[in-house]
């Protein structure tokens, strides 16, 4: 399949079609979102991706509806958070999250951190599995398209497989050069669960546009250093989702289809050092 705008679609291992660029939210500015989801979408993003721990669930349905396009061509992606684990709280929590955005559907639903062990102990893993089955439970009622996964390492969900009747669609990882997650993006890609980008231009305070080599390749290209970046993402089969509040820029995260980059840029690309980012380990975060 060959990708030619940010609306080609991806197949998830459901058949459902995903956009193949999303528009990111985290942290912009509640105040704020409404106006910047209604540019992106004027702008041509058909795939927004929110959660309910950005606090900006409102303003992404408000910036919905102002944007006037018809419900069926957009996927909206939220997730779960950390305080709402379990199998009832899951349910409550999802039906907050659609009253919320205004939606009486989601198109992806993710659980947005995996219990660990270093807080939950031997039960993690039985968390996990009982969010995982109220997650099921909506899929199948059709209140959400397709579910799956955020920071999930592929050992966490091979141990959510365990138990689980219905197989991931997605896991959104953090992505961007200086983290890159090769091994894990492989081993997620082999069990056929469709890898998503968070912060894959580094996010703040992160030097990858910066970087004097991302700015070499980037001026061979004639493109930005974040052009470079996420398509370095997009052409290792994982779907970017770039945060910007700036129209400009989220035009210029769109126009991204119009150059390749050569194995060799890839591999230099993958071989930098760390750049900055938020670079956690799932097993070691404390919410
Ligand atoms: P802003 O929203 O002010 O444009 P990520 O998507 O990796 O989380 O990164 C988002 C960060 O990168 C935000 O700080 C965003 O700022 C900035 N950003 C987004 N697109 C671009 C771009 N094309 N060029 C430079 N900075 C960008």
């Amino acid at each position: 399949m060959t990708l030619t705008n940010v609306n080609s679609p991806l197949t998830l291992n459901n058949g459902v079609e995903i956009p193949c660029v999303g528009y990111g939210t985290y942290k912009t500015d509640p105040a704020a979102t409404a106006t910047a989801v209604t540019a992106a979408i004027q702008a041509g993003y058909r795939h927004i991706d929110t959660a309910m721990v950005y606090r900006n669930e409102e303003g992404v349905g408000q910036g919905i509806k102002a944007a006037g396009v018809d419900r069926t061509e957009l996927f909206i992606t939220s997730k779960l958070w950390n305080t709402d684990r379990g199998y009832e709280a899951t349910k409550v929590a999802f039906q907050k999250t659609l009253d919320r955005l205004g939606l009486d559907y989601l198109d992806l639903y993710l659980i947005h951190w995996p219990a660990n062990e270093k807080q939950f102990g031997a039960e993690a893993a039985k968390i996990n599995a009982e969010t995982w089955r109220a997650m099921e439970e909506l899929y199948h009622a059709g209140k959400i398209r397709a579910i799956g996964l955020s920071n999930f390492m592929p050992h966490h969900v091979k141990k959510l497989l365990e138990t689980a009747t219905v197989k991931p669609m997605v896991d959104q990882i953090e992505v961007h050069p200086g983290w890159t997650h090769a091994d894990e993006i492989k081993e997620l890609q082999a069990m056929d669960i469709v890898v998503e980008a968070w912060g894959p231009l580094g996010g703040q305070g992160a030097t990858v546009l910066t970087n004097p080599t991302m700015q070499e390749i980037a001026t061979a290209h004639n493109k930005s250093t974040a052009q470079v970046s996420l398509r370095w993402v997009l052409q290792q089969g994982v779907l970017p989702l770039p945060k910007s509040v700036h129209v400009d820029r989220m035009k210029q995260n769109m126009d991204i289809f119009d150059f390749e980059l050569s194995p060799t840029e890839m591999a230099t690309i993958s071989a930098l050092p760390n750049l900055g980012g938020q670079c956690k380990d799932p097993d070691d975060v404390d919410f």
